[in-house]
């Protein structure tokens, strides 16, 4: 790589990567980088590019009521569920509630040590238990009084004496399987699913320098979307689409060479990484190292950032650059050391896609760490919850901020009233939401009922769907 700032990109302008696409491969970009990354982000890889990609994907899994219904059936039920982080329920009585297609579930911190998630019903005459989340001694129907301790046990009922058959032993709150990872709490409605720690796989480990446990919620943002919830899903799954969508990250992203990881025996999750600190292959050509530090750190951010128009020494590439500012930045800011981490962890694009509908950065991605959950919403088929957190590192030596409350964006506002996630964050995702929307109309329209898949920067699509007809082939009704 090129260490004269004046001088244009270095990277091989023809030729093509393991992938077929022009520009340098990801392993290539990460092997230049000073510092080693960890082995989670040069292992992983890919068995889709010799499959019969030829057919994409229908319309009807994103129109049909009947198929919404069978996920709704088969799959939503058997999958782990992100329902919340450990600490937005930090003391005893705390809860959440959690809502997917026609369930509610209470997720409550039953002791300083135990969370449990029981389904949000009263078992008297069936009223919903819980409106909303806060904080309760125990719970408590709003309608004739029934209640039940925070462990799930029927602690009363008002006129008992009318209730001779009753037995309390019956009465306890049925439960959903709770798991918990980095900080993270999962459920999953099935008894008989296997585990959180199976189904993460060898998420966790990738994960572990990465001290997710020591992070805390800054924002949480939500938007209802017109589309069903894997148009949604899929908007993140390739970086096919920012010479389109996001042109102003061309001097600074890869894009059309970035690395997807998908592998079908590890059917529950799927990696996209993407570089930063590197032009895009469509503009490599154009783009001088100093024009990828001021993409990165523009003049408008002097002042409220690491932009304070940077000047490239003459022994710095723009990636070098960028992930020394990020380093000194954010040990500052968090009282920690960031001094061994590699450029990659800092700087890149580094998105897990754990199904369903979970999307969670590795790595701490400029300071913004993000994580997403889609969900169907109101058992619309062509509407869903496209909810948006940021998740920052606690600074060392201090209590751990609360977490951010959730906002959910009014009809008419779009992710540019999402302040909270910053300007240059907000109109990167309004992008994305523009096509959504759009996407599910041209579904609806469309004269050729299956789309197209690109054979490798799509492979997580197709990985996504295979899943999902893994789930939806299984007969579980009872
Ligand atoms: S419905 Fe809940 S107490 Fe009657
Ligand atoms: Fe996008």
């Amino acid at each position: 790589m090129s260490t004269d700032p004046s001088a244009k990109s270095t990277f091989p302008k023809s030729g093509r990567n393991l992938q077929g696409s022009p520009g340098p491969a990801v392993r290539e970009i990460l092997s230049n980088d000073e510092r080693p990354v960890p082995p989670a982000l040069a292992e992983f890889g890919n068995d889709y590019l010799g499959d019969d990609f030829s057919s994409g994907i229908h319309r009807d899994r994103y129109i049909s009521p009947e198929f919404f219904r069978l996920e709704g059936e088969r799959m939503w039920p058997r999958t782990w569920q992100m329902v919340c982080r450990a600490e937005e329920i930090p003391k005893v009585g705390d809860h959440v509630i959690f809502e997917i297609m026609d369930n509610s579930l209470i997720v409550v911190r039953a002791k300083p040590d135990q969370i449990k998630a029981f389904h949000n019903v009263c078992l008297h005459r069936g009223r919903i238990l819980r409106e909303t989340g806060g904080n309760v001694p125990n719970l408590r129907c709003k309608f004739h009084g029934f209640a039940w301790s925070l462990d799930g046990a029927l602690s009363s009922i008002p006129c008992r004496w009318d209730f001779p058959n009753l037995k309390e032993e019956e009465m306890a709150l049925p439960e959903a399987r709770v798991g918990l990872w980095a900080g993270f709490v999962f459920i999953n409605l099935d008894p008989n699913a296997m585990s959180l720690e199976e189904y993460l796989g060898e998420i966790p480990n990738h994960f572990r320098s990465w001290h997710f446990e020591d992070r805390y919620i800054a924002a949480h943002v939500g938007i209802l979307v017109n589309a069903n919830w894997k148009v949604a899903v899929e908007a993140g799954m390739e970086a096919m689409h920012v010479v389109a969508t996001h042109r102003q990250a061309l001097s600074y992203m890869a894009d059309i060479n970035a690395q997807y990881d998908a592998v079908k025996n590890r059917p529950h999750y799927s990696r996209l990484i993407s570089p930063l600190g590197v032009p895009s292959p469509f503009v490599a050509d154009s783009t001088s190292e100093q024009e990828i530090i001021d993409s990165m750190f523009p003049p408008q951010a002097r002042g409220t950032g690491p932009g304070k128009g940077i000047e490239l020494p003459a022994d710095k590439t723009a990636r070098q650059m960028a992930a020394e500012i990020l380093r000194k930045q954010m040990s500052s800011t968090y009282g920690r050391d960031f001094s061994s981490v590699s450029d990659s962890e800092m700087l890149d694009l580094i998105i897990y896609s754990i199904f369903p509908n979970f999307y969670i950065q590795g790595g701490y991605f400029l300071n913004t760490t993000l994580f997403y959950r889609y969900r169907p919403w109101n058992s619309d088929p062509e509407l869903c919850l496209w909810e948006i957190y940021v998740l920052l590192p606690t600074p060392k030596n201090s209590s751990t901020p609360d977490p951010a409350a959730f906002r959910l964006l009014k009809p008419g506002e779009t992710l540019l009233d999402a302040h909270e996630l910053g300007p240059a964050m907000s109109s990167f995702l309004n992008q994305d939401l523009g096509n959504m929307a759009y996407v599910q109309k041209g579904l609806r329209a469309t004269r050729k009922p299956q789309s197209v898949l690109a054979r490798y920067q799509e492979s997580q699509i197709r990985h996504f769907h295979r899943t999902l007809d893994m789930y939806l082939s299984a007969d579980t009704r009872k």
